[in-house]
């Protein structure tokens, strides 16, 4: 028996998804037909020709919902299906589900669904809308100190712009859902989502039920990103609603090609910096406006935005510092979480900050950055303390493990030689705050059943996406009963099991859902050893459970963990618990924009070393070393596999995948074969992931640390050491005076303008 199969299905190819999951013979499928340009004024559906298609199609449309209209929980601009006399906002939004026998069937005939429209002018730009006053909320504004003050004595000030693009999640599994009519007017759902009471709610609410009559279950998922924490909804709630009109259970599970155009990406942002130093690189101010494309729904962006406000000055101490943030909406599609969360392209501005500095300065970027790392005792811009800061300690251990001077030198010395090959490098810190930016959402629960034959099964709201959280719930749930993992199952995530979950997202999945696993455990092993004391005659606070047996002062008795749980249960004791978790301590005023919303920070370190074909303009990246912040982690294979798997989505952001639409809001690469993704050639034969070692959390679930997201941050790194290598070739137009480039992707279309002198 293997209660862990995640990895090995994986390997072998076996793991079932939702489209593979066996089919009722009454079944629907389902498809969307979309809007066709990316702003228009909805007039009415012409069914006519879909219809003749076969008689299994039923088309339905926002007349058909029995409840409200409307997925939007920040701002109510997301209907489930634009209804007729109302504005879309995007190419590719939802205006009318596709009912047939079968998927063919069912995307042909969306194929066939004709709109009537008014088309409107759109706006794609992120500037141009903020321009047009188009921001959704209202612009967002963090700072310390006096920036205005500060400049005036500053011996260097640059400004410069930086442009960041977005990112397509490219998860294995496209968006899908299952909804089966149950009895009454309830709906289960099998839901490809990192939120399950999201998803609940949203199918609540647009089918006019209270939420106890919708369950929404969320099996292993092939891959999230972020992609499904919010984004998951709509289309579960589409098949919903089909299955309502119909009686019927309804598939919809989205072509890939759909998915790429219909769903949100990372945000792509333009922005604006100002820096200044003293004479000796000393920062001491910093100002940025960030210009995110929102997209056409507001969906999770000020939750983002909050993320890339709160890392403006990355590992960096800036004693005075202003960043505004505006959500710029625009006729592109939501724009929503992908892993990183907004912090990705904050670390971006500082870090072309900081190169344009030592550009104009002369000083060394490593020397630059090291003087200026965050220590213990300083505070972050919102007034939270800086504790346990282990930024010196990763730089120090980076530089040390590279021998960066060396390899400075080498790569110098290599590039004075070869006029054909340049090389260069790039360092960079990072520092990732732990916790939902939105305090509310930092909670969980647990369900923990011992079964009388000592198996034991957990129930979390913790979504597996292939993160391996249910390897680390199972270790924290074993190492608590002091039993081998092989004892432990954790089960599917379900609204039935635990109720008023948030998203496994922001990394905190083991966090939370650990700790929640954990009190569970906790109050069930405490009346397991009440029952230990009576049967060994022993007190309570001497026993212990561990190896499969209790223990007393560190020493074995004849009770075995099996005849222990049949004794308490034969005792008509509850081997069952519900568990529940708080992140405590999390303060955070909105108005002041001042408190410790972070249960703790991520530190590490990155190198890359690259080198560009002077003629060609293509890139290699050579090597890439990290030393990374892990905590002691829960597994250590787990959290290698995850530190190497964001720094290649972050790689491919930085420097690979271009999201670009065309002057009408048309995505132009919605293809796996023109959106280029990093492979296994893309990544450097040389990735060395080191951890440091001795340096618990007490923050955290088994002196752990989070680990999904901040590693993605790395990718940066990659950017800059190929600008090294082409500021090496380009000494004047790239390098030496004036800002370099700084407009992600940089590829290598991107280079080879930059070597010619096209740009900047
Ligand atoms: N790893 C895999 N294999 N698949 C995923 O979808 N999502 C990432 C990260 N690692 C993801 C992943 C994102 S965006 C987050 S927030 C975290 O995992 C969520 O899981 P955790 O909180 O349990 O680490
Ligand atoms: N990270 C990821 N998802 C989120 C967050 C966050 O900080 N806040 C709300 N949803
Ligand atoms: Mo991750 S972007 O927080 O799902």
């Amino acid at each position: 028996m293997n209660p862990i199969p995640e990895s090995v299905l994986n390997v072998k190819g076996q793991t079932r998804y939702i489209d593979d999951l066996p089919e009722a013979k009454t079944l629907l499928h389902a498809a969307v037909a979309a809007s066709p340009c990316a702003r228009g004024l909805l007039k009415g559906v012409d069914a006519g020709a879909a219809l003749a298609l076969h008689p299994s199609i039923r088309i339905i449309t926002a007349a058909d919902i029995p409840g409200v209209n409307q997925l939007g929980t920040a701002v109510a601009d997301e209907p489930l299906l634009v209804a007729a006399g109302s504005e879309w906002g995007f190419r590719g939004q939802a205006l009318a589900l596709v009912l047939a026998d079968s998927v063919s069937l069912a995307r042909r005939a969306a194929g066939l669904v004709t709109f009537s429209f008014d088309e409107l002018e759109p706006v794609l730009d992120a500037r141009e809308a903020a321009a047009k006053g188009l921001i959704i909320l209202s612009p967002r504004t963090q700072a310390m100190g006096d920036t205005a003050a500060a400049f005036a004595s500053c011996a260097t000030v640059i400004s410069g712009r930086v442009e960041s693009g977005g990112q397509e999640h490219v998860y294995l599994e496209t968006q899908a859902a299952l909804a089966t009519p149950a009895e009454g007017c309830a709906m289960r759902v099998i839901s490809g989502t990192q939120h399950p009471t999201g998803v609940q709610e949203g199918i609540a609410r647009v089918l006019g039920l209270p939420m106890h009559l919708v369950e929404v279950e969320a099996p292993r998922l092939g891959g999230g990103f972020g992609g499904k924490e919010d984004q998951a909804a709509l289309w579960a709630a589409l098949a919903c609603l089909g299955a309502r009109v119909t009686g019927k259970p309804v598939k919809l599970v989205l072509s890939r090609k759909d998915d790429m155009r219909m769903t949100g990406k990372r945000h792509p942002y333009s922005s604006d910096f100002r820096i200044g130093v003293d004479s000796g690189g000393k920062i001491l101010a910093f100002e940025a406006d960030y210009y995110q494309n929102s997209g056409a729904i507001c969906d999770l962006s000020p939750a983002i935005l909050s993320r890339t406000l709160f890392h403006a000055a990355s590992a960096y101490r800036i004693p005075n510092l202003r960043v505004t943030g505006y959500m710029c909406r625009t006729n592109l599609p939501p724009f929503t979480a992908f892993r990183g969360f907004g912090a990705p392209q904050a670390f971006f501005v500082i870090e072309a900050a900081l190169d344009a500095v030592s550009r104009r300065t002369g000083i060394d970027g490593a020397k630059l950055r090291r003087q200026n790392l965050l220590c213990d005792g300083d505070s972050f811009h919102f007034g939270m303390p800086v504790e346990n800061c282990r930024a010196r300690l990763s730089f120090d251990r980076l530089v040390e493990k590279v021998k960066w001077e060396s390899l400075r030198r080498n790569i110098d010395s290599h590039n004075a030689k070869d006029p054909l090959v340049k090389r260069g490098a790039a360092l960079m810190p990072i520092c990732f705050g732990v916790s939902f930016t939105k305090l509310l959402m930092n909670q969980g629960g647990s369900l923990v059943h011992v079964y009388k034959d000592g198996s034991i099964l957990v129930s979390t709201g913790a979504v597996e996406m292939g993160q391996q959280v249910s390897r680390k719930i199972a270790r924290v749930v074993a190492l608590a009963f002091g039993v081998g993992i092989e004892r432990v199952r954790v089960e599917r995530t379900t609204t039935l099991t635990v109720a008023n979950t948030y998203p496994t997202a922001a990394s905190t999945g083991s966090d939370i859902n650990g700790m929640a696993a954990l009190a569970a455990c906790q109050e069930i092993r405490a009346r397991l050893l009440v029952e230990a004391a009576t049967l060994l005659g022993a007190p309570a606070p001497e026993l212990s459970m561990e190896s499969g047996r209790v223990m007393r002062n560190g020493s074995p008795t004849p009770l075995s963990w099996d005849e222990l749980v049949t004794r308490t249960h034969e005792a008509r004791i509850d081997l069952s618990a519900h568990g529940f978790y708080a992140t405590p301590d999390l303060v955070y005023d909105m108005k002041s924009e001042r408190g410790s919303p972070f249960a703790y920070h991520v530190y590490g370190c990155a190198a890359v070393t690259a080198s560009v074909d002077v003629l060609r303009g293509t890139w290699r990246l050579d090597s890439v070393s990290v030393v990374h912040d892990g905590g002691e982690s829960i597994d250590r294979a787990v959290d290698i596999g995850q530190v190497e798997g964001a720094l290649a989505q972050g790689l491919g952001w930085a420097l690979l995948e271009d999201l670009r639409f065309d002057e009408k809001g048309k995505l132009l690469a919605d293809t796996l074969s023109t959106y280029k993704v990093p492979d296994f050639h893309f990544m450097p034969e040389k990735v060395d992931v080191e951890f440091l070692e001795g340096f618990p959390n007490h923050r955290a679930v088994m002196r752990s640390k989070a680990i999904g997201e901040p590693p993605l941050v790395y990718g940066i790194a990659g950017y800059f050491a190929v600008l090294d290598a082409i500021a090496a070739a380009r000494r004047t137009a790239v390098g030496g005076e004036g800002p370099g480039l700084y407009d992600i992707p940089l590829t290598p279309e991107k280079t080879l303008d930059c070597l010619m002198g096209a740009r900047p």
